[in-house]
This record gives C-alpha cells, sequence and structure tokens, in this order.
C-alpha cells in the first residue's frame, strides 16, 4: 500500500502523535508520519520525533514569515495531510486555502459543543450527561468545520475533571487514526 504523507502540528505533550506514529507502522494504515511542527519550542512531543527519526522543526508562530517557512516545508516533504494534535494556534486563511480539506483538528468536546479552552470545567458546570471527542475538518472559524469521527462517554456523578480529561483522551487513541483512515476510504 503506497502511504499518503502526514504532517503533524503539536504545542504540547504529543500523546496523540506518538498514538498516530505507531498506528503509522500498521501496514494497512493510509498515512506515514513524514514531519512534525511545534510553535512551542519546549513541546514535550518533540521527543517522539526524536525518537522516531522524523525531521521536526520549530517555527515562532509570531514571526512574521511563519507561514512561509511552514509552508515551504509542507511543500518540501510532499505533505498531504495536516493534523493538528494539541497545536495551540489560529491556522491562517492563507494556510487553509493551499491545504483545503487537508486539515483536521481533534478536540476534547462533542462539537459543536464547547468549542475552544477548558472544555472539562464548562462540561462540568454544565453539567452534561455524555462528553467525549470529536476530529473534525479545520476551516476558518474555531473547532468548527465539518465533523469526521466523534466518540463519546456517560459521566458519572464522581466524575471530575481530571477523570474526564482522561477518559476523554483515550478515548482520542480510537478517534484519531479511525477519522484517518476514513478520510482516505471515502476520498
Ligand atoms: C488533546 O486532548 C486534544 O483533544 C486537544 O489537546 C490535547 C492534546 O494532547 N486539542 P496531546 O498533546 O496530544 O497529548
Amino acid at each position: 500500500m503506497v502511504k499518503h504523507k502526514a504532517c503533524v502540528f503539536i504545542s504540547g505533550k504529543g500523546s496523540n502523535l506518538e498514538n498516530l506514529i505507531k498506528k503509522s507502522r500498521d501496514y494497512n494504515f493510509p498515512i506515514n508520519i513524514s514531519l512534525v511542527i511545534s510553535n512551542n519550542k519546549k513541546a514535550e512531543g518533540i521527543k517522539f520525533a526524536k525518537m522516531n527519526f522524523i525531521p521536526f522543526f520549530i517555527f515562532n508562530e509570531k514571526s512574521r514569515f511563519f507561514d512561509y517557512q511552514v509552508l515551504n516545508i509542507l511543500k518540501y516533504y510532499n505533505v498531504n495531510l495536516i493534523c493538528l494534535a494539541g497545536y495551540m494556534c489560529i491556522i491562517s486563511k492563507n494556510f487553509l486555502r493551499r491545504y483545503k480539506k487537508k486539515i483536521i483538528n481533534i478536540h476534547p468536546s462533542l462539537l459543536p459543543k464547547f468549542k475552544g479552552l477548558n472544555t472539562y470545567t464548562r462540561v462540568l458546570k454544565e453539567k452534561e450527561k455524555k462528553t467525549g471527542c470529536t476530529v473534525h475538518y479545520v476551516n476558518e472559524k474555531i473547532d468548527d468545520g465539518k465533523i469526521i469521527i466523534q466518540k463519546s462517554f456517560i459521566i458519572n456523578s464522581n466524575d471530575r475533571e481530571k477523570d474526564l480529561k482522561l477518559k476523554t483522551q483515550k478515548l482520542e487513541k480510537n478517534a484519531f487514526p479511525e477519522a484517518v483512515i476514513k478520510i482516505y476510504k471515502t476520498n
């Protein structure tokens, strides 16, 4: 199977990056992680790129050359899919135009509910009965594009923020790879 080349954008821990790298070792998984980009030089997740000999680049998103530099590198590595995995920056219109329907994001709530930050706090405050995660295409609005996959669980009365985080992130480890498979099945 010829695999598509993917780039993962991170800002922090990188557990989704680590998981996607593992999954990409499966013969049938449609992508290889060819590149990792971080906007944060202290992102823990960079270690997964290093450990797996995957090229990685760190760029300051505040630089006026950011888009130019990143777009050049993506082109150089022939990247076909961009996976945002805990990437804490907004993707510019310029970027979205170049990679139409090729940028996906994972979000720790059942979108369209609880877009943005501090999802677990808000989920508890709103006394939701269930929550989960969403993988969606990225558009110009935050946490807004077409949904590819969602996974949910029922919230227990004694669940605290840390429990929601644990359960949500566990679901993410299936949701992200399944979304990637779904994309290449339907395209
Ligand atoms: C995930 O929960 C994801 O949904 C959110 O940020 C977190 C990133 O975790 N966007 P990690 O860096 O992949 O461990």
